[in-house]
């Protein structure tokens, strides 16, 4: 935990971090003072009608309570610059690490969420607390042992009983609550995962009329959280009166056997006075010590937590180091993957020794059933993914030597499932290109064929796209996506199962418009029907990763079992190439 907050406290935040508790020692050495000088002013003052000798200790003590407020006030001022410091850099750390997550859910993101946000507070939390608390709580301990000690010698044993019978009930009660507060932390991530997906899958738990089944499995979590919560609460609720039952009885006793020593005048009043304001001093200075604790647990839990996410780190390659590497700019577009392997987990591989070139401007089709690896052959083109085996070049250059940046000005992918982000039609459209014209958006969205529902849209490009596109059919986002893909007219166009909710007729013309635009630019169509891909100048058979055979549809009818297999399945016969 110290390494997470250390590593995300820099500059100037590092200096208040060190420096508050610094500071602190100020106050605690202030709040010390006030019960002798209150004690002096009592028996050398007081008892002796000494007006001058009140009024210039009375004043010292303004002065220390002064100053400690001074101190106090500059010790949580750089606390919470600190622990403020610390949770930004933190958040943005996670939220990079989330962000380039290669494992794609290996952590749900009803987690991350409240990793980022709820774990990262308590962090904060702690680094205030720890700046005030962690010295504060321990010296005012000792410091008022010791000062009652000197004070009033006599009265001291009363400590040495009350003391350990406090500790002992005070350790009791961090045993009891500590494990409950992790409990908590477990409770509340569960509980957001299940809201989460609740509203997330509304429609689904609708049609299916699973309310019942997930609200009995709502209220079974919140049933839980209710009863660790409790567990915990009673052990803190414990903590204050037993506490000050405790500090009240000693002072019953220090004011009885004070007073039989006070008249016997072995000791002063003032001595008692400050004796038990001591008292006070040490007990709230215990309570803080038991909230430290408290808090450094449920700290720790989500500084564990936080690690998970900072973990997987190490699966990703960091922007900077891609950026790093000389960037070489390729010549033309020819695409050439040898020798090929990759898999997400090193146990499972997906592609397996895939081996192809696609000439400059060609057009070529890949097709493969469901898990193929289709998608992954993309995902590493477009340098998502780096550790596989084998060479991959676009335009005869390793794609290793290029800045993420030019592959990206090189290829432009539309994939089946992505997502439209909250904004406008042409805030969506222009990612890959922000300057586009008017023209440059209607040519694409023309190609499309998302012209006619644009046109109907008041604002037109302007029109508003709510979260994730919510304002659109399916249909409507898919040839939005596609549009997005062309507007940059990239050397490369990669469609990735890009027309799945359009229907035949539509796909055709899209593909025909596609055809008349790239005639002699390099694209690849990626799907699992025949017909998308038929025509393509050579078409690459995936089977289970491996490249099963490539050549023009012709070709494979003659040469690949599996791709007359394929073909008659889908189309119950062997049409030409012109279907
Ligand atoms: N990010 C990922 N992490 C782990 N496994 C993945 C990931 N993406 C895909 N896979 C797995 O790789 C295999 C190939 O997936 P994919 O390339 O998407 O297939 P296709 O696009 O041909 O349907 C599948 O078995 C899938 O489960
Ligand atoms: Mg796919």
């Amino acid at each position: 935990m110290y390494h997470i907050v250390m590593q995300h406290i820099h500059g100037r935040a590092r200096w208040a971090f060190f420096l508050a508790p610094l500071i602190m020692l100020g106050e605690v050495f202030c709040d010390l003072q006030q019960p002798t000088l209150m004690s002096e002013i009592i028996d050398q003052g007081l008892s002796k009608g000494d007006l001058n000798f009140v009024i210039s200790h009375a004043g010292l003590m303004l002065l220390f309570a002064v100053l400690g407020l001074i101190f106090g006030g500059a010790c949580g001022a750089l606390g919470s610059y600190a622990s403020l410091k610390m949770g930004e850099a933190l958040r943005s750390h996670l939220l990079t690490v989330a962000l380039n997550d290669r494992q794609a859910g290996s952590l749900p993101p009803a987690t991350l969420i409240t990793r980022i946000t709820n774990d990262v507070t308590q962090m904060q939390n702690l680094v205030m607390m720890v700046t005030r608390g962690l010295v504060r709580s321990p010296m005012l301990l000792i410091g008022g042992v010791v000062m009652s000690i000197i004070v009033c010698p006599d009265l001291a044993p009363i400590l040495f009983v009350v003391m350990p019978i406090l500790v002992v009930f005070l350790l009791v009660i961090v045993r009891l609550s500590v494990p409950k507060y992790t409990a908590m932390q477990q409770s509340v991530d569960h509980i957001n995962q299940i809201m989460r997906e609740n509203l997330q899958g509304a429609k689904t738990i609708k049609s299916y009329v699973l309310e019942d089944h997930q609200h009995a499995d709502f209220t079974t979590s919140n049933q839980h959280l209710q009863q660790t919560s409790q567990t915990a609460a009673m052990a803190t609720v414990l903590l204050s009166p037993v506490i000050q039952l405790m500090l009240n009885l000693g002072v019953v006793v220090a004011l009885g056997y004070g007073g039989q020593l006070a008249i016997s005048n072995t000791i002063s009043n003032g001595q008692i006075i400050a004796f038990v304001n001591y008292m006070i001093q040490i007990t709230s200075a215990m309570i803080q010590t038991v909230n430290i604790i408290t808090a450094f647990s449920r700290a720790i839990t989500s500084a564990t937590r936080v690690q998970a996410v900072l973990d997987m780190a190490a699966f990703q390659v960091a922007p900077a180091q891609v950026a790093a590497v000389a960037d070489v700019k390729p010549h033309g577009s020819q695409i050439e993957f040898d020798q090929v392997s990759f898999g997400y987990q090193q146990s499972r591989p997906i592609l397996d020794h895939v081996s192809f070139t696609v000439p400059d401007g060609q057009w070529l089709g890949v097709i493969g059933a469901t898990g193929a690896g289709k998608s992954t052959l993309i995902n590493l083109l477009t340098r998502r993914f780096d550790d596989y085996h084998g060479t991959i070049k676009i335009g005869g250059v390793d794609i290793q030597q290029m800045a993420l940046s030019t592959v990206h000005a090189a290829v432009a992918v539309a994939l089946q499932d992505s997502l439209l982000f909250s904004g406008t039609v042409r805030s969506n459209l222009t990612y890959g290109r922000p300057d586009a014209t008017d023209a440059e958006l209607t040519n694409a969205t023309a190609i499309a064929d998302a012209q006619p529902f644009i046109a109907q849209l008041p604002a037109k490009y302007d029109a508003p796209v709510e979260q994730a596109g919510k304002n659109f059919s399916g249909g409507q986002r898919q040839r939005l996506n596609l549009a997005r893909a062309i507007v940059p007219t990239t050397d490369i166009l990669v469609l990735d199962d890009a027309t799945s909710a359009v229907d035949q007729t539509t796909n055709a013309a899209i593909k025909s418009r596609l055809r008349e635009q790239r005639a002699d630019k390099t694209t690849l169509i990626i799907s699992q029907r025949v017909t998308n891909v038929i025509d393509c100048d050579q078409i690459l058979v995936l089977n289970n990763g491996r490249l099963e055979a490539i050549g023009t549809h012709a070709e494979l009818m003659q040469q690949s079992p599996f791709y007359r297999q394929l073909v008659t399945t889908q189309l119950g016969g062997a049409p030409d190439a012109n279907a």
